[in-house]
């Protein structure tokens, strides 16, 4: 059953974007003197010609439409997956804007310019994902105001390192999510309910390029990956993870329509994240664990008596999600602790996007 709120109107929407829980994503700000002081020189050949990649910007021309062929291909949806997909696109477009914003502070705030140049760039790719996501709402009527969701969602400070772990990890892993689904509707076309789906191969690269950029920082500074910090990379990949596996499993109906179980859907897309954050990082997760699987379906049923007591109110309700909160913990902190594998780091730092 899914457990995802109606949205019916652009206030929603927006109260939908502006939500602050443990599974939706959020806004950052973080140490501009610090990222201004970021040195990428020790890698210098590799840095330039990936600056070049984005100088040459393939993707251009990509995100406009054809408007009358784009609504011509809207299909009407069942109720429960309507909800799903419009959730879909909303936890998108936050995600996508929430890069956007951080990038274009980082951008605004820093003189070096290997990074006042790298956040130019990322800062022009978001905003087209974002602009883009938002034309497809705009034709439920359900547009967000992205200015008035910038000065009114709460920001989440991050010390420099935790930004490069996150949102390395966020992008790879978007990479995952986006190729995955192409690559299943590409064999199943019957199953693409929505245009938007198409342009999800040539947009997933620029996720995959700017996951890029953060693992030459990182590389080109190795402190980030070595000794305590690696305990913090490990509560990244976890906390990412995670949240990833929970939010699909609140809107199952979403995966089922394009032919996908959102277990097999997460577990492929682990695989592939996992195999290229070798590039960057010394421990992955042990996802095809059995111990890690069933501590991965203990926290979406953890989730689901949250929100099920949410739903109660009264006492009662609040004890369940209090319940349901020591549960989610209790197992997030044996997540944490189950055995990592361990890698030693490639020469080669670059990889490319052949799933
Ligand atoms: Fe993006
Ligand atoms: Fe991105």
């Amino acid at each position: 059953m899914t457990a995802v709120q109606a949205i019916e109107n652009p206030d929603q929407v927006l109260q939908r974007a502006k939500t602050e829980n443990l599974i939706s994503p959020r806004f950052y700000t973080t140490d501009y003197a610090a990222m201004d002081r970021l040195d990428v020189s020790s890698l210098r050949a590799e840095w330039d010609a990936m600056l070049a990649e984005y100088e040459g910007d393939n993707n251009h021309d990509h995100f406009t439409r054809d408007e009358d062929a784009f609504r011509a291909e809207v299909r009407t949806l069942s109720p429960e997956l309507h909800k799903e997909f419009l959730d879909f696109l909303v936890t998108s477009i936050t995600s996508e804007f929430s890069g956007c914003v951080l990038y274009n502070e980082i951008r605004k705030k820093v003189d070096n310019p290997d990074i006042k140049q790298l956040m130019t760039y990322l800062t022009r790719d978001e905003s087209r994902h974002a602009n883009f996501i938002n034309h497809s709402l705009r034709d439920y009527g359900l547009g967000v105001d992205l200015q008035a969701l910038k000065s009114s969602k709460a920001y989440t400070y991050f010390k420099p390192k935790y930004i490069f772990y996150a949102t390395y990890l966020s992008e790879k892993i978007g990479y995952a999510r986006y190729i995955t689904i192409y690559r299943q509707l590409e064999k199943h076309p019957e199953l693409r309910f929505h245009p938007i789906f198409r342009w999800f191969e040539r947009w997933c690269n620029d996720e995959f390029r700017h996951g890029e950029s953060f693992a030459l920082i990182m590389r080109a500074n190795p402190h980030l990956l070595q000794g305590g910090n690696v305990l913090w990379i490990r509560f990244f990949l976890l906390a990412v993870y995670a949240t990833m596996f929970v939010r699909d499993h609140t809107r199952p109906m979403l995966h089922r329509a394009m032919g996908l179980e959102p277990d097999d859907f997460d577990y492929r897309v682990f695989d592939i994240t996992t195999e290229i954050s070798k590039q960057v990082f010394p421990v992955s997760l042990d996802t095809d664990a059995p111990a890690f699987r069933r501590g991965l379906a203990a926290l979406v049923e953890a989730r689901t008596r949250f929100d099920a007591g949410a739903a109660r109110g009264g006492v009662v309700g609040r004890l369940q999600q209090a319940g349901a909160a020591l549960s989610g913990a209790w197992h997030f902190v044996k997540l944490y602790l189950h055995p990592v594998k361990k890698h030693a780091l490639p020469a080669q730092i670059r990889v490319a996007p052949v799933w």
